[in-house]
C-alpha cells in the first residue's frame, strides 16, 4: 500500500488500472470506513486489475465557522496502518493547497428538497461542501465504483442524486451502519465523548426505535411521536436538532406501506452525533 499526497502522483498510479473502487473519508478511520474498504476490495479484486482507494482529507468546505474543522482528529499514520490491514492499495491524503490550491469558486450545489432539509437545515452548506469535494475527488480517482455509509443517510442520498443527475460513471455502492457492541453508531467524532457520555449516548439510538415501535404499534400523529423523542432527549439532558419519521425515497413525510427511516441528531455535551434506522 501506497500513500500519496499528490494528484498527479495518483494519476500515475491508477493510470493502468480499470476497476476502482474509491472510499472517501475524513480519517481517523473506525470498523465504519474499514468495512467499506473492505467492500470496495471484494468488488474491485486485484486479480481482475481492480484498485482500492482510500481518501483522508478533512474538507473545510463543509464546516461552519463554529464547528470542529480545527479540531477534527488527524491520525495519518495510525489510519495508514488500519487500510494496509483492510486491502487497501493507495491513501490518497492531499494537502489543503494540494486540492483547494485557490479558493474553491466552483461549488456543486445539491437540491434543496433533498439537501436543505434535516442535516442541511441545521448545516447550512452542509452538503454543498459535501458535493463539492466528492466531485473533485471523483474526477482526481475517477472510480468505477464509490462507497459511503449509510450512517450519514441523507449524504448517501445526496451522493446518488449528483451521480444520477451529473451522469457520472459511478455505481454508488451504500454500506450498513457498523455499531458498538451495546449499539452506538461507531463516529469519529464518539472520540469527543466521556466515559460517561459513551453510555448516555445509546439513547440515541434507542429513541429512535421507540419511534419506530410507535409506528409499528399503529400510531399515525408523527408529529407527537416526533415531539416525545426531542422530549426524551431533552429530558436526559441532550439538545436534539431532529428526530423524525420519513420515507426511505426521498426522505418526505412517512407513508403506509412504504419503507420508512428514523432519522436523529443530537448534541450530547459538546458532540453532535447522528444515527438512523430504516424499516
Ligand atoms: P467520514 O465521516 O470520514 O465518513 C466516510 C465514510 O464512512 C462515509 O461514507 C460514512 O457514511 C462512512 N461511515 C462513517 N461511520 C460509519 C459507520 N458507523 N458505519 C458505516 N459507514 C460509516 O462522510 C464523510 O467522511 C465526508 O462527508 C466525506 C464523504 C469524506 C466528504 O468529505
Amino acid at each position: 500500500m501506497k500513500v500519496i499526497h499528490r494528484i498527479a502522483e495518483l494519476r500515475e498510479a491508477l493510470a493502468a488500472h480499470p476497476l476502482r473502487g474509491f472510499v472517501p473519508t475524513m480519517g481517523n478511520l473506525h470498523e465504519g470506513h474499514l468495512t467499506l474498504v473492505r467492500q470496495a476490495r471484494a468488488l474491485a479484486p486485484a486479480a481482475q486489475g481492480g484498485v482500492v482507494v482510500t481518501s483522508i482529507f478533512v474538507n473545510r468546505l463543509q464546516f461552519l465557522p463554529h464547528e470542529d474543522f480545527d479540531q477534527y482528529p488527524r491520525t495519518l499514520e495510525r489510519d495508514a496502518a488500519l487500510l494496509e490491514g483492510a486491502g487497501c492499495d493507495y491513501v490518497f491524503a492531499p494537502s489543503e493547497a494540494e486540492l483547494y490550491p485557490e479558493p474553491q469558486g466552483y461549488k456543486l450545489h445539491p437540491p434543496a428538497e433533498l439537501a436543505d432539509i434535516l442535516e442541511g437545515q441545521f448545516r447550512p452548506g452542509f452538503f454543498t461542501g459535501v458535493s463539492t469535494v466528492v466531485h473533485k475527488l471523483f474526477n482526481i480517482v475517477q472510480p468505477t465504483h464509490a462507497f459511503f455509509g449509510k450512517k450519514d443517510y441523507q449524504q448517501l442520498m445526496v451522493i446518488r442524486r449528483m451521480v444520477d443527475q451529473m451522469a457520472l460513471p459511478i455505481t454508488v455502492v451504500g454500506g450498513e451502519t457498523q455499531r458498538s457492541a451495546l449499539g452506538l453508531a461507531l463516529s469519529s467524532r464518539n472520540g469527543y465523548l466521556t466515559e460517561i457520555e459513551r453510555e448516555q449516548a445509546l439513547l440515541l439510538s434507542r429513541t429512535l426505535k421507540a419511534q419506530i415501535a410507535a409506528w409499528q404499534a399503529g400510531r399515525r400523529d408523527v408529529e407527537a411521536i416526533e415531539a416525545e423523542a426531542m422530549k426524551a432527549l431533552a429530558d436526559a439532558g441532550w439538545q436534539p436538532d431532529y428526530m423524525t419519521l420519513r420515507c426511505q425515497r426521498d426522505l418526505g413525510a412517512p407513508v403506509d406501506g412504504q419503507a420508512l427511516v428514523a432519522l436523529g441528531a443530537a448534541k450530547l455535551g459538546r458532540t453532535r452525533l447522528i444515527d438512523n434506522l430504516e424499516f
